[in-house]
């Protein structure tokens, strides 16, 4: 099968995550740059990485990479590449443009350019003089960075933070692929309890339950390569197939979500039942605030995304929150605790300095996620 330089595009941050999941997965030579993870692998390793990465946002094939200062240059590496391996006759092919650093940066000339050169090198091959483009979707991008044009094939269509589950959503729902790094990141496995008491539309809970079950994320949704017919299209059932007997239906889970608005819990429930994973998961309606003092467990590990404050009339309502979270870890010493916010008040309000705080980004939003380890849980009796 042809081998392909794939790109593992992930979120800034979160290489380390997505390059541990790909050594997991049995890959070697990962090469790891800034917001990606490049390897070299077959169309068999695309449908693999697509199905089971948790924390990458979407699978490229790159292309083409080469120097070009004018847009002569741009046109004339374009043109070097045998754009009917890719496109096939009737294929969409649109092209994006990213600019950074570069003398060429207007984005509209560069996504013309290479468009250009591509249909002027499909059009030579077809002996066409116009191009049908009414079937499926092969979406270029050129990407400039130090006068570098990168040129990548994108596979995944839709980010592959949608798992298919979430069709509903509470208010400010973190996006799945952060909320699996952030459970890599903490010291949860599937032996211990994991609580978030402010689960919006459960998405903590329900990527635990995916990793407990070893269900891969990407098994219920599909991709955009797969409707492509010039590339093999068996790898993606196999690859399923494979992925399905790989479940884990027997560990035994304590995983629970709490929020206090009823509707917002009926929206986690119907996202967990898409999930394939509601009978793992307790979701009940309760206020934080109310909660404890003593929880009904120990070592358990809390992880959450409460209301950040940001609008001013829901700045003392987080705080109070953020209060509640120092009470908490105070009077349940051995449980583990996990919070993301962009409130830089959190800490002083908690009255607590985490034992490690790490920059993220929530979307656009500058977030930092404190973490506070607990003593390890006890070994089971055998
Ligand atoms: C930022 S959202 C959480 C988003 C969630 N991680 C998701 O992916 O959908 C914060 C959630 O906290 C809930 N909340 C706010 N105050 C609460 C309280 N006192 N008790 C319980 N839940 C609360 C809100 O209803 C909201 O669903």
């Amino acid at each position: 099968m042809e081998n392909y330089r794939i790109i593992v595009a992930t979120a800034f941050g979160m290489e380390a995550t997505c390059k541990r999941e790909m050594l997991a997965l049995g890959y070697e030579k990962l090469q790891v740059e800034n917001g990606r993870i490049e390897i070299d692998g077959s169309f068999a390793d695309i449908a693999k990485l697509s199905i089971w990465l948790r924390t990458a946002e979407r699978i490229k094939i790159k292309i083409a990479e080469f120097r070009a200062e004018t847009f002569t240059e741009l046109f004339d590496g374009t043109r070097t590449v045998n754009w009917s391996d890719f496109v096939p006759k009737g294929g969409a092919f649109p092209v994006d443009a990213k600019s950074v650093k570069s003398k060429l940066f207007s984005l509209s000339d560069c996504q013309k350019i290479v468009k250009k050169a591509m249909a002027e090198s499909l059009k030579e091959v077809r002996n066409e003089d116009w191009l049908d483009e009414s079937g499926s979707l092969y979406r270029f991008e050129v990407s400039m960075l130090n006068d570098i044009a990168t040129i990548t094939l994108d596979t995944s269509g839709p980010g592959l933070h949608k798992r298919g589950y979430r069709k509903l959503v509470g208010s400010a729902p973190i996006k799945e692929t952060m909320a699996a790094a952030m459970i890599d990141l903490s010291y949860w496995n599937k032996d211990r309890l994991l609580l978030d008491p402010m689960c919006g539309s459960g998405t903590f809970p329900i990527e635990a339950a995916l990793i407990a079950r070893n269900i891969a994320p990407g098994l219920n949704r599909t991709f955009t390569a797969e409707t492509w017919g010039n590339f093999p299209v068996d790898v993606w059932k196999k690859e399923r197939t494979e992925a399905k007997k790989q479940i884990d239906f027997d560990t035994e889970l304590q995983l629970y979500g709490y929020d206090y608005d009823p509707e917002t819990i009926e929206i986690a429930k119907i996202n967990a039942d898409d999930a394939g994973v509601l009978e793992d998961i307790v979701f009940e309606q309760k206020d934080f605030l109310a909660l404890g003092p003593k929880l009904p467990w120990d070592y358990g590990v809390m992880i959450t995304n409460p209301p950040y404050g940001e609008r001013i009339d829901k700045r003392d309502e987080a705080i109070q929150i953020y209060r509640k979270f120092g009470e908490l870890m105070s009077d349940n010493p051995t449980w583990s605790y996990y919070l993301l916010t962009s409130n830089e008040d959190f800490e002083g309000a908690a009255g607590k300095k985490s034992d490690r705080k790490r920059k993220m980004f929530n979307g656009n939003i500058r977030v930092d996620y404190y973490q506070y380890y607990g003593p390890r849980p006890p070994r089971k009796e055998q």
